[in-house]
């Protein structure tokens, strides 16, 4: 297992996905442990890209609840179609939120975070947990973060 994550380029966040993208694969081919692979690919992003809060929060019963995470405090459960991942869980797809503070029921973990991408993570079909991945900047997400969170996403059960 790859334990030095390696980015020669931290300019073009395109680039940096596509070199993240083997190695967080390597690293979830070396290891069936769910929390394991979940925490590692948190610290994988926050290093890459420095975001404010990434983390996930896993499908438990008729909840959303926090599971391995880099950053602040968080909130701990999150109820099904509340908030920007309570909302990506009931639809089923991602949610790029470019000012938290216009997006109607946005849960407010820190008042420090602006702009959030939610990516549902499926298995067998079903979201059993979303990847939340916040900015303290306005406007950070776009369509290359949904495509390549989504891909990374996608790896998480691969094995
Ligand atoms: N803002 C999220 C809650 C989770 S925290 O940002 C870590 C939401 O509205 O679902």
């Amino acid at each position: 297992m790859a334990e030095q994550l390696i980015i020669t380029n931290k300019e073009d966040k395109e680039k940096t996905y596509k070199e993240l993208i083997p190695q967080i694969r390597s690293l979830v081919e070396c290891e069936y442990d769910l929390i394991a692979n979940l925490a590692n690919i948190s610290a994988v992003l926050k290093e890459a890209f420095n975001f404010f809060w990434v983390g996930f929060y896993l499908v438990k019963e008729e909840q959303l609840v926090l599971g391995p995470f880099q950053g602040t405090l968080a909130c701990t459960r999150i109820n099904y179609g509340k908030g920007v991942c309570g909302t990506a869980w009931k639809n089923e797809e991602t949610v790029i939120v470019d000012d938290v503070n216009s997006f109607p029921g946005h849960i407010a973990c820190s008042s420090l975070s602006l702009s959030e991408i939610v990516v549902p993570v499926f298995f067998e079909g079903k979201v059993v947990a979303v990847l939340d991945v916040d900015s303290d900047k306005y406007s950070t997400f776009d369509n290359i973060d949904s495509q390549y969170l989504n891909e990374i996403c996608n790896l998480i059960f691969k094995m």
